[in-house]
């Protein structure tokens, strides 16, 4: 399972790929928000850092035309652009229209696997269920990933899971149980995950214990 970064911060998004840990990035609005800075600058950035992954950049606007018009430009900003059009009918047709003309497409906010369903057939390259999301309701996220996987092999469709809303590394160890593709996270579940403190008592004793060793 590969493993993408969900933020938009230069200094975590060169830590996380110098750690080999990830393989692109994921951004949407609210991410892009917390920079303070102008958008097309920090996708430009960002994109100079990721060349070997995809970048992913959501369109704003509502309607299908203006999704198709947002998504265009951003396609046409780097080879690994990915555009994420919100799970709603009209981001759907967006969708169709988008990935004939060979964007790579990604539709997200997918609570249902229904949801997934429809926009695998309209052309997405990825679905991005919300985990976390669902659940801060008290449903279960992950068996919404696993029921979109079940749905996905069933019927042989090849669009690419992209966990999204990933919160702590269990979230992450079971969505590569059940073959999700891809799972996107915060920065700080990417250290969860790289971090252990028997690792560091470990390694602390093998120090301490090295200092007994004769020198001369
Ligand atoms: O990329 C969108 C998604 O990952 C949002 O996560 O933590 O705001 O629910 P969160």
């Amino acid at each position: 399972m590969k493993i993408f970064l969900d933020s938009a911060h230069i200094e975590d998004v060169k830590k996380a790929y110098d750690m080999g840990a990830i393989s692109g990035v994921t951004t949407n609005p609210s991410i892009i928000s917390r920079e303070n800075r102008k958008f097309d600058e920090l996708l430009a950035e960002i994109t100079s850092i990721i060349t070997d992954g995809p970048v992913f950049a959501e369109v704003l606007a509502l309607d299908a035309e203006g999704m198709i018009r947002e998504g265009r430009a951003l396609a046409a900003k780097s080879p690994n652009i990915v555009v994420k059009i919100p799970s709603i009918p009209e981001g759907l047709k967006a969708v169709k229209t988008l990935a004939a003309e060979g964007v790579t497409v990604c539709v997200t906010v997918i609570f249902s696997a229904a949801q997934a369903l429809l926009a695998a057939n309209a052309g997405a390259s990825y679905v991005a269920p919300f985990v976390g999301r669902l659940d801060d309701i008290g449903e279960n996220g992950l068996d919404l990933a696993a029921e979109i996987r079940e749905i996905f092999d069933a019927q042989g469709i090849e669009t690419k899971i992209v966990a999204a809303s990933v919160r702590h590394p269990v979230h992450v160890t079971e969505l590569a149980k059940m073959g999700v593709d891809v799972a996107t996270m915060p920065f700080k579940v990417i250290m969860q995950m790289a971090t252990n403190p028997n690792t560091a008592r470990a390694v602390d004793g093998f120090l301490k214990d090295w200092e007994k060793v004769p020198k001369e």
